[in-house]
C-alpha cells in the first residue's frame, strides 16, 4: 500500500513516515520547501513529488499541514481522488477541515483523526487518538483504523468533529493557556534559577508544564487559540474563577478559601478511585524526566 503524506516533510508528517515505513508500507511525501523535503527524503528514505503527483499515485493520503495552508491543499488535491482513495487529516481542530474536505473532496472516503500527541512521542503504544467520522461509511472507515490502532496499543475515542473541537478547547486550549500565562507570570521573577534549584514536585510540574508549551511551534499554537470554539468564553471563565481566589487571598477569608478547597475536592474524588494517586503521579512524571 502505498502512503502520501501531503506535508510529510514536517514534524508529524515525518513521524507519521516513519511509523508507516516500520508498518511495511510504501510512503511518498510532499512540501514546499525544497531543501527541507529533500532532507526529509534524505533521512527517511522515501520518494518525494508535488502534491498532485503524491495523491495520483498514492492508495491513501495524510494530510499534515498546518490548519492554515489546509484549504488550499485540498482545493488543489481534490479533481485528482480517486473513488476507491482514502484521505486523511491529522489537523489539531476537526470541524473546519472536516467540512472543508466534505465541500471539496468529491470522490474518495475521507475521515478526520487528531492524534493527541506531538512529534516527540517514541511509539504509538498508549498514544491517545480521536477519530470524527460523521457519516456510516466515514463510521465503517473509522472502526477499521480504531482496530488497527488499538492493536498497536493506541487508545482511540470516537466522537463528532464539534464535540472533538469543544474538548480540545479546554484539553487544549485552556492547558496551554495557563502554561502560557504561567510563564509570562514566572519571567517578572528574577532569581528564577534558585527557585528551580530549590522547587519541590508542584513547581516542578508547573516548570514542566511551561516548558512543554513554550518549547513548540508559535504558529501552530496561535492557530489554536484562534480556531478552537468558545476559546474567548473558556479564558474569561478561567479569569473571573481566578478573581474569585484572588480575592480569598485578598480578604484573607480562610474558611471560605478551606471550604472551596474541599469542595473541590468532594466534586473530583467523586467515581474517581485513583484521586489520591495524583500526587505519587507527578513524582512518576517528573522522576521520569
Ligand atoms: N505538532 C504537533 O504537536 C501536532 C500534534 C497533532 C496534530 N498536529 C497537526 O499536524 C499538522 C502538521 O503539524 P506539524 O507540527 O507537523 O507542522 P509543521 O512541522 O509546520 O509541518 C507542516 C508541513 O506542511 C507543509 N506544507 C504547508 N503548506 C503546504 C502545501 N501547500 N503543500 C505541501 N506541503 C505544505 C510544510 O512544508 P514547508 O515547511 O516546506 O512549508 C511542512 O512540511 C497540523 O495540522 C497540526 O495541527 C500537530
Amino acid at each position: 500500500m502505498r502512503v502520501a503524506i501531503i506535508g510529510g516533510s514536517g514534524k508529524m508528517g515525518r513521524w507519521f513516515a516513519n511509523f508507516l515505513l516500520k508498518e511495511g508500507k510504501e510512503v511518498i511525501i510532499t512540501g514546499r520547501n525544497q531543501r527541507k523535503l529533500l532532507d526529509a527524503k534524505r533521512q527517511l528514505g522515501v520518494k518525494v513529488a508535488t502534491n498532485v503527483e503524491a495523491v495520483k499515485s498514492a492508495d491513501a493520503i495524510l494530510i499534515s499541514v498546518p490548519i492554515d495552508n489546509f484549504e488550499e491543499v485540498v482545493e488543489q488535491v481534490s479533481p485528482y481522488m480517486r473513488p476507491e482513495q482514502v484521505i486523511i487529516d491529522i489537523t489539531s481542530i476537526k470541524v473546519f477541515p472536516v467540512e472543508t474536505m466534505h465541500k471539496h473532496i468529491k470522490t474518495g472516503l475521507t475521515l478526520g483523526i487528531h492524534p493527541i500527541f506531538g512529534p516527540g512521542a517514541r511509539s504509538i503504544a498508549s498514544q491517545n487518538f480521536v477519530l470524527t467520522p460523521t457519516n456510516e461509511r466515514e463510521r465503517t472507515l473509522a472502526q477499521k483504523i480504531r482496530e488497527y490502532l488499538e492493536i498497536r496499543g493506541a487508545k482511540v475515542a470516537l466522537m463528532t468533529p464539534q464535540e472533538h473541537d469543544e474538548v480540545m478547547a479546554v484539553v487544549l486550549g485552556l492547558s496551554h493557556f495557563i502554561a502560557l500565562v504561567s510563564a509570562d507570570t514566572l519571567l517578572s521573577f528574577d532569581k528564577l534559577k534558585q527557585m528551580e534549584a530549590i522547587g519541590g514536585i508542584t513547581y516542578k510540574v508547573l516548570l514542566t508544564l511551561v516548558e512543554s508549551v513554550i518549547s513548540e511551534d508559535p504558529e501552530l499554537y496561535a492557530s489554536l487559540q484562534m480556531s478552537l470554539p468558545n476559546m474567548t468564553e473558556v479564558e474569561k471563565l478561567f479569569q473571573r474563577r481566578g478573581k474569585v481566589w484572588v480575592d480569598l487571598v485578598k480578604n484573607r477569608d480562610k474558611q471560605e478559601f478551606v471550604d472551596r478547597m474541599n469542595a473541590l475536592r468532594s466534586r473530583l474524588e467523586e467515581g474517581n478511585p485513583d484521586f489520591g494517586k495524583a500526587y505519587e503521579n507527578m513524582y512518576k512524571i517528573v522522576e521520569g524526566l
